[in-house]
């Protein structure tokens, strides 16, 4: 019987991995122009954190966490958390003010699996903490969209705000009231959380729940005077950067931590699944998670669904190349290329060779299939002889290669062959 994966978890192919590098390539060198340093926390943490942090009453910790119920431990289903965890048992803050965060790597959370969306998913993640100012939150999102920009992808930038703990509690109260008088028309899983999380109700799905929060009392009208300020800042800070952005006054996000700013990035290429990345501010949660009250913001992109989206756009990427293959023939030159390979490979070239003896046509097929840029031809004759055939790959020209003197001529010879190229 063949084993398969586990339902939701992906492999990821040698012949998909050079968009995954790219992306990650990619997103490495602009979180350095930006000062973001990488951080890496481990998988398992326990899993009170994440119910702290991310909320009881959400989907996610709810329903979707691969959670070990008899060692009280769970894996990751985003990063944020694990990323503050790090944060306040080290004391990071007191090293410096403030600090740019990022995180590249495996989440988990048990959802139906479909396009773009797996129960072992990954993320980049960017997590700024111990700035409140909005033009902080205006610079992520730039950042977030010159990644998609350098990527070759586009989406479209929503925000909203979700007010703090001054204001909020009475916009909920509003939305309880608006919502109870329509308890009936809404889905079941509104009906249940009306009393816990009855924001979920403005991004909910159901086309019910949908047409009933159409008239709902915005968020946007009950901000406080100081988060109605920040919000207006970060919209102008996004103008000066020249991001565009559309304001949605349903977007709710689906973890509790969030207060003020919360964006996603959006794509109507995928179906269903259109964030390619979300995030927000979080401004009360190191403190409740035993650290400094110290604000953050952050958010992350989902790597699956950006990949999706660059193989569906076609954005450029570069494929893996060789830039020599030795076809040897017969077991002489075939020892000799064995050792030549090596010296190449030490001198920092990407060379390859086949070992099975086979005829110098299916090797040469195989030169071609490795996108090799030169194919070296020595048979034992050659070897005799001291004289090698070069092949261009490109344009199939061949010339004379001597195989006098020893390997190191040789490397170098070819090294400023293909440096010429
Ligand atoms: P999130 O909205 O839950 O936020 O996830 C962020 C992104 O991860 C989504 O926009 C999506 O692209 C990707 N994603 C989420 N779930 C899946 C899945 N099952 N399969 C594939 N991709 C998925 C967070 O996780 C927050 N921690 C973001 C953040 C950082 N907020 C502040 N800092």
């Amino acid at each position: 019987m063949k084993i398969k994966a586990v339902n939701g978890f992906k492999d990821i192919l040698p012949e998909d991995i050079a968009r995954w590098q790219h992306m990650e390539k990619t997103a490495r060198d602009i979180f350095d122009r930006f000062g973001l340093r990488e951080i890496r926390t481990p998988i398992l943490e326990k899993t009170e954190l994440f119910a702290r942090s991310i909320g009881e009453a959400t989907d996610i910790v709810e329903k979707e966490m691969y959670t070990f119920a008899d060692k009280g431990l769970t894996m990751r289903p985003e990063a944020t958390a694990s990323i503050l965890r790090a944060f306040v048992e080290h004391g990071l803050h007191v090293k410096q003010p403030v600090h740019r965060l990022y995180q590249i790597g495996p989440m988990f959370r048990h959802e139906r699996p479909q396009k773009g969306r797996l129960r072992q998913f990954h993320q980049m993640d960017v997590e700024i903490i111990g700035a409140s100012e909005p033009q902080v939150d205006a610079e992520l999102m730039a950042m977030g969209s010159l990644l998609l920009d350098e990527l070759g992808l586009s989406a479209s930038l929503e925000i909203n705000s979700l007010g703090c703990p001054e204001c909020r509690p009475a916009f909920r109260v509003e939305l309880i009231k608006y919502l109870e008088t329509r308890r009936d028309n809404l889905c079941r899983d509104c009906q249940r959380r009306l009393n816990t999380n009855p924001l979920r109700a403005l991004d909910c799905k159901n086309p019910g729940c949908r047409e009933i929060v159409q008239d709902a009392p915005s968020i946007l009208d009950h901000l406080c005077d100081d988060c109605d300020a920040h919000f207006s800042e970060v919209k102008k800070g996004l103008d000066q950067l020249q991001i565009p952005y559309t304001e949605n006054r349903f977007m709710v996000r689906g973890l509790d931590y969030y207060t003020r700013t919360t964006f996603e990035f959006l794509t109507g290429d995928l179906g269903a699944q259109a964030a390619v990345g979300a995030g927000g501010r979080y401004d009360g949660l190191l403190a409740q998670l035993g650290g400094p009250d110290l604000p953050g913001i952050g958010f992350a992109l989902g790597m699956e669904r950006l990949a999706l989206l660059m193989e569906q756009q076609d954005s450029p990427h570069e494929q893996p190349a060789t830039d020599l293959f030795i076809a040897a023939l017969g077991p002489d030159a075939a020892h000799y290329a064995t050792g030549l390979v090596h010296e190449l490979r030490k001198a920092g070239l990407r060379a390859a060779m086949d070992h099975s003896g086979r005829s110098l046509k299916a090797q040469m097929k195989q030169a071609g299939r490795i996108g090799s840029r030169f194919t070296l031809i020595i048979g034992d004759r050659e070897l005799e002889e001291q004289q090698a055939v070069l092949r261009d790959m490109h344009n199939q020209e061949q010339q004379d290669f001597p195989l006098t003197g020893d390997q190191d001529n040789q490397v170098r010879d070819l090294l400023r062959l293909l440096a010429s190229n």
